[in-house]
């Protein structure tokens, strides 16, 4: 099937099928239907704009027409099958499509080694068309065609293709939709700077430097290093456009009507190519307000309840993936209410950095704090779960906690910094500052889950012990990423332990992103290794493989468990318990050197899941960086 006929334009769409017409036409009206009232009422309330509501009514209706059976067959099951995306056999891996395989096809010829990895959940990195020179695309996230694919990587036939092969298979894809901002070299921004009205009021063009400075005192900045301010000088217009992230991604202005309407139709246009996770990019962001942060504004959820409605009338088998990489109290609201959701799933990015703090620290309190606040939360809410991934590691701790315990933020940051650079005594973690601002002090960290570990180091200096250490950390660590409810995903490369990869500080388009030294290209090599029994790839791809299993396998795993944390009697030790039914697994992590002994609750027998072995047991002992996952039998 051609991508055309998957729905390229809605204005071609032509409802193929005169048998299913009447079916599907009550379909689309029930949908609507359920959500007429709101939506409107919520466009009206942002836009006031009858004439543009009905477009997007009218395009919504295309969009459905133009959806290709195949897809629709697949929204009714979903509907019909309720949160597919929680079930706990999923299992993601996020990747960059050209690191990994040079393209789609690529993709499309390596799926037996990512069914091998039992992952059904594939998030593609940015692939839209992008400029081509490094240094004006962050990594993809500067998006100068929503309907073109980078030409390098393939084409929207290819993706759709792709879409249709890996449904086959059970695998569900994602796919970045950066809605705050544009390339320059977007149409739009294109014609804004040849001083297109129509398209200058897509975006912030200002002209009064002391509304700019304005901004600059209100609203943090997102690469203070790299990147700093938030506007960028166009001495062609005489006047400046807003670029909260890069200046060559300039900011949407969602206050007109055009832009939301188009945006919208550039997501379903997504949408019918087969992609089932559309991760909204950036959302906290997509909002200005003179005199506010211009972040986490309620018209941004006003949005993103209308992005939930728009998805569930034309294509209610997607899934909403909202990065809100905030402070914990501004990212639960973006899951919505259970009349009103908004949000499917959201990063869990704050047990994330959490989590590596306690690496750092071998002080398991703010991780238990962390588990409660998410524990406390509606089950109904599904995080998405990870160790890594293609962005630095912000430390975006619970602060004024860790100050009432001593440890007050700037130092503290440094020492997390210090720690993963290695430079700490004891530590073998190898990696990056990322924007490192010497105003505040702050900076965040890059690095591989495998480097941080100290898996780089150990090879480097052919130390033995030092890489079963690191080892048994990294294993632990993916234990506990499996532990947490919601969907776990795995960094492209952490099965296998990818190390850093410096190059990018030899490339003068990546030098000054050190998120590139966990963008490496795929290592094959590594790959060849796993069924060679002393390698490292193989000690690690077996045992996350076997930690898989047992978590597709046992129910007590599922987003339905009832879910606690313990106080073990030590600051090193992570006590969690999962309850589902009769079942009842305690899985007790150790962040420390140290070995330790752990007397468990009374029970007639415990099952040690990773053994298998079934019996009567009172005391555990674990070597430093262990875990166990005993099953009350
Ligand atoms: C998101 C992406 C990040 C990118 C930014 C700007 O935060 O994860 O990589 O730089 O958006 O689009």
């Amino acid at each position: 099937m051609k991508a055309d006929e998957r729905g390229t334009t809605a204005s071609s769409a032509k409802t193929k099928g005169s048998a299913s017409r009447p079916k599907n036409n009550e379909r689309f009206r029930e949908r609507l239907a359920r959500h007429h009232d709101e939506l409107r009422w919520l466009y009206m309330e942002l836009y006031d704009n009858g004439d543009m509501f009905a477009e997007l009514c009218e395009q919504m209706r295309a969009f459905f027409d133009a959806r290709p059976a195949d897809l629709k067959q697949l929204d009714a099951e979903r509907e019909a099958e309720g949160a597919w995306y929680r079930k706990r056999d999923m299992l993601g891996m996020q990747m960059y499509i050209d690191n990994f395989a040079g393209t789609i096809k690529g993709v499309e010829e390596h799926l037996d080694y990512l069914k091998r990895c039992h992952v059904n959940y594939v998030h593609l990195m940015p692939f839209l068309d992008t400029p081509a020179d490094k240094s004006r695309s962050d990594g993809g996230y500067a998006v100068a065609d929503f309907r073109r694919v980078r030409p390098d990587l393939g084409t929207m036939d290819d993706l759709a293709h792709l879409a249709r092969t890996c449904h086959a298979q059970g695998i569900s894809l994602c796919m970045d939709f950066v809605m705050n901002h544009t390339s320059e070299d977007h149409e739009w921004a294109r014609r804004a700077r040849a001083g297109e009205g129509e398209y200058m009021s897509r975006y912030f063009f200002e002209r009064n430097q002391a509304v700019i400075d304005q901004y600059t005192r209100d609203v943090p900045q997102v690469f203070p290093t790299t990147a700093p301010g938030h506007y960028t000088y166009l001495p062609e217009l005489g006047q400046s456009v807003m670029t909260q992230f890069y200046p060559y991604q300039w900011d949407l202005n969602y206050r007109n009507p055009r832009v939301f309407n188009e945006m919208m139709y550039n997501f379903l246009y997504l949408a019918n190519q087969g992609m089932d996770i559309i991760r909204i990019d950036a959302v906290p962001y997509i909002w200005k307000e003179l005199g506010t942060n211009c972040r986490n504004l309620p018209q941004v959820h006003t949005i993103v309840r209308m992005m939930r409605m728009i998805g569930e009338i034309v294509c209610p088998g997607i899934v909403l993936l909202g990065e809100v990489v905030m402070e914990p109290k501004e990212v639960a609201p973006y899951f919505g209410t259970p009349e009103k959701p908004e949000c499917h799933m959201l990063y869990n990015v704050t047990t994330m950095a959490t989590t590596w703090h306690t690496v750092a620290t071998r002080d398991t309190r703010l991780l238990r704090r962390q588990m409660e606040a998410v524990c406390a939360l509606p089950r109904t809410y599904t995080f998405l779960n990870y160790l890594r991934c293609h962005d630095d590691i912000g430390w975006g701790l619970d602060y004024p906690t860790l100050s009432a315990w001593g440890m007050e933020e700037v130092p503290h940051k440094k020492y997390l910094n210090d720690y993963f650079l290695g430079i700490v005594a004891g530590s073998d973690s190898r990696g990056a500052l990322y924007n490192d601002d010497p105003t505040t002090g702050d900076a965040r960290f890059c690095g591989t889950t495998a480097s941080m570990c100290g898996v780089e180091a150990a090879g480097f200096e052919g130390d033995d012990d030092k890489l079963a250490w690191a080892l048994q950390k990294d294993i632990m660590l993916h234990a506990y990423l499996l532990t947490q409810s919601g969907l776990p995903i795995i960094y492209s490369g952490d099965e296998v332990g990818q190390v850093n990869d410096y190059s990018y500080r030899d490339d003068p388009e990546r030098a000054d992103d050190s998120r590139y030294i966990h963008r490496g290209k795929f290592p094959w090599e590594l790959v060849d290794a796993i069924d060679d029994a002393d390698s490292v790839p193989h000690r690690l791809f077996e045992a996350l493989s076997d930690l898989e299993d047992i978590r597709r396998e046992e129910p007590v795993f599922g987003a339905e468990a009832t879910v606690r944390v313990c106080d073990a009697d030590d600051p090193a030790l992570l006590w969690i318990e999962r309850a589902l039914g009769e079942e009842v697994l305690v899985a007790v992590f150790n962040f420390s050197d140290e070995g330790k002994t752990v007397t468990l609750p009374a029970a007639p027998a415990y099952t040690d899941l990773v053994t298998g072995v079934t019996e009567a047991v009172e005391t555990v002992d674990m070597c430093g960086w262990d875990f166990m996952w005993m099953k009350r039998a």
